[in-house]
């Protein structure tokens, strides 16, 4: 009697096993991030990205995000066969969400940096930027060095944050580093900040869209080409390969300069 109870139980034992075994299997789709596969085979990838970087990526009238890199994260999904949902992070929140799988990838302007390539990994790059200096019409600033005693404007952890720690030093308090691109411009408006330093692209357009507030840009050599790459998880090549795959059939379909007007090589 004792042993055909102990067999029953071995019994249950394995179909136990076999139970989780197969609710795993049906997970199999889902491993290594977010992503999920969709009814007819594609895969639906989540992208992160920081909505307030006009042209770049930014919401619209009707609450889309919308912008260049959307544009082009569109194309690479479109050539490379999968499909993707975009999620509004903010800017800082978007490196957290890839540790924890919340999001596939990060499309966000983000700037292919030595440092960041430590704890992340990058597609090939898509783009070409550097950064700008942003300041009121009447101002004396005329190069990156002139901002040495100033208080300058930044958005936070960006690469224009970078270069201005390097310059004033890193806990200098003339440095304002703002949550966004938009209210990092608006310090240097209020007159809290003597100058804005951001991508050139986001900091042409602000003044473009905003011509009763008299502003100018001032160029300086000094400033490093960077080039944007899409953010993935340390570690997950199946990604980057896809993401790889879709950027080059743009860039030899001439998809990619099609949106942006100029090469990447
Ligand atoms: N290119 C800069 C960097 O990587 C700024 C990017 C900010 N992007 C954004 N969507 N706020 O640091």
């Amino acid at each position: 009697m004792g042993r055909t109870f102990k067999r029953l139980l071995l019994l249950a034992a394995v179909l136990c096993t076999s139970i989780v075994l197969v609710a795993c299997g049906t997970k199999t789709d889902n491993t290594n991030g977010a992503s999920q596969t969709n009814t007819d085979g594609k895969k639906k990838l989540i992208v992160g990205t920081d909505a307030t970087y006009a042209p770049m990526e930014y919401m619209d009238a009707k609450g889309n995000i919308v912008g260049i890199d959307i544009d082009i994260v569109n194309a690479i999904a479109e050539a490379a066969g999968f499909e993707v949902e975009y999620k509004n992070y903010g800017w800082e929140p978007l490196f957290p969400a890839l540790d924890n799988e919340e999001i596939d990838f990060a499309v966000s302007s983000i700037t292919i940096d030595e440092e960041r390539k430590q704890s992340f990994d990058f597609s090939d790059p898509y783009f070409i930027a550097n950064q700008l200096i942003l300041v009121q019409e009447s101002s004396d600033v005329a190069s990156f060095n002139d901002l040495k005693d100033k208080k300058v404007s930044v958005q936070i952890n960006t690469t224009g944050h970078k270069a201005v720690k390097k310059l004033l030093g890193k806990t200098n308090k003339n440095i304002v580093a703002a949550e966004t691109m938009p209210l990092a411009i608006s310090e240097m408006i209020n007159g809290n900040a003597d100058a804005a330093v951001g991508d050139n692209a986001v900091v042409i357009e602000y003044k473009v869209n905003n011509p009763k507030v008299k502003l100018k840009t001032v160029e300086d050599d000094s400033f490093e080409k960077e080039y944007y790459g899409l953010m993935v998880k340390k570690g997950n090549q199946e990604i980057v390969d896809l993401l790889n795959d879709g950027i080059k059939k743009i860039k030899e379909n001439g998809k990619l300069k099609e949106i942006t007007g100029f090469d990447v090589e």
